[in-house]
């Protein structure tokens, strides 16, 4: 299509210094934990950023978004066509990208050639666009239809090819009226590191899935053959490592996996002892709302409810805050959540260990050190 160059400018500029720079080029960030939680919605300079090839810069005139494949009418659609053919929809999602909390399984075995994320490759906004489903009825769903891809027109290079990010979600989350077809984040146009002109967002799946600088949807009998759905982004047992890994045996994912983070105090802390607060976020499986937090001091062995604040959302995360007493000399604080549809978490993170380092939902730890 025509309409995209690579990007000329800083597009990063408009992000927030304090950024935790994980790769440069491309560029990959996510905000402070202390600041993460800070609010429900993440201020847009902080929301993290995931890219794994460059950062097109697309005409907003000249776009278009091509449907095709198991339809019974392709469609050339300019964001005007979106903006004035279908109603506006507003989602407050979180984002999680599934390499979130990578870093801890690091201490277990190495896992090469992938991002060390701690805990801030998550963020949640407000979108707006219209719903994928109204589009897809619109195109009209031909026979043996069963998912529905996404290419986007930036370019990745991967096994000496290079090629636009994509993905695909089965036809009956597509035509949930929660997946976006967003033009707006937090109340303003999207900016070029976020998809703009026009991303997808699959609420309670991971971020892989939602699809930034949309070209093309296609609906179609299989799951997008396009690396990041048939080759990464798939999910295998902590036994299976690079070397015994049969690619194709892998699951790939799609829902997010119940977890609680602990954001402050961070693991390392020195502390008073006494009455301390304990901040962080949680987010259920799929995208469920959360049913409760739990803190414990003392390994696991008895369990303190956190306050969970403000409402319990189906697609949001939940921030959360607990008052626990910290006795002198190191501490470990473990945080774990249970979300409405009964989904908890595993305890250690040698059972969510893969090789590719995606869902660590494990019992999150921070230690402490305190003082007297
Ligand atoms: N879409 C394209 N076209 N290219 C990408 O590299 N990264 C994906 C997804 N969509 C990606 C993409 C991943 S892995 C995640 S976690 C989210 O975008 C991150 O979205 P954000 O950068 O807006 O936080």
């Amino acid at each position: 299509m025509s309409g995209i160059m690579e990007h000329p400018t800083i597009v990063q500029a408009d992000k927030h210094p304090a950024l935790i720079v994980r790769s440069a080029e491309p560029f990959n960030a996510g905000p402070p934990p202390g600041l993460l939680s800070r609010s429900w919605q993440t201020p847009t300079e902080l929301f993290f950023v995931r890219n794994h090839g460059t950062v097109p810069a697309i005409d907003p005139d000249a776009y278009r978004l091509t449907v095709r494949g198991r339809i019974e009418r392709p469609l050339s659609l300019s964001l005007d066509d979106l903006r004035h053919t279908f109603p506006q929809r507003r989602v407050t999602a979180a984002l999680q990208c599934a390499g979130n909390r990578r870093q801890e399984m690091l201490a277990v075995r190495d896992i090469p050639n992938e991002l060390p994320w701690d805990l801030e490759a998550i963020s949640q906004a407000e979108w707006a666009g219209v719903s994928l489903s109204q589009v897809l009825e619109y195109a009209g769903i031909g026979a043996g239809a069963a998912h529905v891809a996404f290419t986007g027109l930036d370019e990745v290079e991967r096994r000496g090819r290079r090629f636009g990010f994509g993905a695909s979600i089965p036809l009956a989350k597509a035509l949930a009226p929660e997946v976006l077809l967003a033009y707006e984040m937090n109340g303003e146009p999207l900016t070029a590191l976020h998809g703009a002109p026009l991303r997808l967002v699959v609420p309670g799946y991971i971020g892989a899935r939602s699809v930034k600088w949309l070209g093309e949807i296609a609906v179609q009998a299989r799951p997008s053959d396009n690396y990041f759905q048939a080759v990464a982004y798939r999910h295998f047992p902590p036994e299976v490592d690079a070397t015994t890994a049969v690619e194709d045996e892998g699951v790939m994912l799609d829902e997010l996996f119940v977890s609680a983070t602990i954001c402050a105090p961070s693991d390392g802390e020195v502390l008073p002892g006494g009455p301390a607060t304990i901040r962080g976020y949680a987010v259920g499986h799929g995208g469920s709302p959360l049913a409760r937090v739990e803190l414990s001091g003392d390994g696991g062995q008895s369990w303190t409810a956190a306050t969970l604040l403000g409402e319990q959302r189906v697609w949001a995360w939940q921030l959360w805050e607990a008052t626990i007493t910290l006795r002198p000399g190191a501490q470990t604080i473990i945080a774990r959540a249970t979300d409405c549809r009964g989904h908890t978490q595993p305890a250690d993170v040698r059972q969510t260990w893969n090789y590719k380092g995606y869902m660590n939902n494990a019992w999150h730890q921070v230690e402490v050190q305190v003082g007297e």
